[in-house]
């Protein structure tokens, strides 16, 4: 018999210290995500935050959930759900617990639902219980700047993850002889890691995408991170360790006002603007100063505008096109209506978080 749990903020309050939790075999959650997700200012007190499917009072699956709002064409704000995390553990496989957890969070949500930065198996899943429908897939490119084989080659040989540290040390070497190809120009830049009342005013008059983040949103991303720098002993599948992960802003003036702002997030030498607002040609300028200043082999974007502005500006050693893809529940999309744009923007989601 399966039984389906869902948890909001306050039943969510202390899971992970409970004696219940200690004796699961695998985490449903970390410390983190969970501290991260009480805070979350668009989650509702009546929000299930976590679903944990049990199988005779034994934990055999969770699905995590980031609470969400978007504007729809009226103004009308919608609440909804990001599919955050969905685990079976092996032994219960193929008992449809992933279908029921999907059930639970459909009602839950009232049908509104938004996936995205699902592996391929989760994919086939989706796409096979016939409650989603694919939004058209986003075009990203990725720049590299460095060699960076120590993080790209072991999660495709088990031979690479046991020779990182001689990739390493040749990333290091061979690096000696990459220099960074563009020099960016010289605007006057700060990095915070806050939204003081400056960048809020500034940030606030920006025009926005649907998902239309605030001030309080940016906050809650830089206080409540879900990568701990300190590594666990965990059995939690998805990212919950890096030893080198920052986010921050990169606020740029000219007369002594704030032009553009982007928030940026670097995870082991790999840079990602995750927002950015005012002027994307003042950005692409000021990134290869970033890339710099914080030793950056490799860059995400997913912004065609930003992706244009940099066209050659910072120069990269090789670039590589790579895609998104966006799941949305059909009677979600219907709700939107037919002429609704999901302009998403690359922290939307749980991406900022990871
Ligand atoms: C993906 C996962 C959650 C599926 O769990 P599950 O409980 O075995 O899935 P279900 O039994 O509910 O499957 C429901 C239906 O989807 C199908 N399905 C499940 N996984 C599938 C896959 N990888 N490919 C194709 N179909 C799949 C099942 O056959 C079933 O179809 P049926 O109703 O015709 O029998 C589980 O394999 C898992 O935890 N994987 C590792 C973690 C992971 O990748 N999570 C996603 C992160 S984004």
């Amino acid at each position: 018999m399966i039984k389906i749990v869902g948890l909001n903020k306050d039943q969510l309050k202390g899971f992970t210290k409970t004696e219940a939790f200690e004796n699961f075999e695998f985490a449903p959650i970390s410390e983190l995500r969970e501290v991260s997700h009480i805070h979350n200012p668009r989650a509702k007190p009546e929000d299930n935050l976590l679903f944990l499917a049990y199988e005779n009072d034994c934990l055999a699956g969770y699905l995590g959930m980031l609470p969400d709002d978007v504007t729809d064409r009226n103004g009308h704000k919608v609440h909804f759900g990001w599919l955050s995390t969905l685990f079976v553990s092996e032994k219960f496989r193929g008992k449809q617990i992933a279908q029921k957890l999907l059930y639970a969070a459909e009602e839950s949500y009232n049908k509104n639902l938004m996936i995205t930065e699902f592996t391929p198996s989760a994919g086939r899943l989706y796409r096979k219980i016939g409650m989603f429908e694919d939004l058209k897939t986003k075009a990203a490119v990725r720049y590299y700047y460095k060699s960076n084989l120590a993080e790209l080659l072991p999660s495709k040989k088990d031979i690479f993850l046991k020779n990182k540290i001689w990739l390493k040390r040749f990333d290091s070497f061979i690096n000696i002889f990459i220099p960074y190809l563009s020099k960016g120009k010289n605007h006057i830049y700060k990095i915070s890691r806050s939204v003081d009342d400056d960048l809020s005013r500034f940030i606030s008059v920006q025009a926005k995408n649907p998902i239309a983040r605030s001030s309080e949103d940016f906050q809650w991303m830089l206080n409540f991170p879900w990568l701990s720098q300190k590594k666990e002993e965990s059995d939690y599948l998805f990212s919950s360790y890096s030893e080198d992960y920052e986010m921050f802003w990169v606020v740029v003036y000219e007369n002594q006002q704030i032009v553009s702002a982007m928030l940026c997030s670097v995870r082991n030498s790999h840079l990602k603007v995750l927002y950015y607002f005012g002027n994307s040609k003042v950005v692409s300028e000021v990134l290869p100063k970033i890339i710099r200043k914080y030793n950056v082999k490799m860059m995400t974007l997913y912004d065609d505008h930003l992706n244009h502005s940099i066209n050659d500006l910072p120069k990269a050693i090789y670039k590589r096109p790579l895609k998104r893809e966006y799941l949305v529940h059909k009677g979600f999309k219907e709700k939107l209506g037919k002429n609704f744009d999901f302009d998403f923007t690359d922290g939307d989601g749980d991406f900022s978080f990871t």
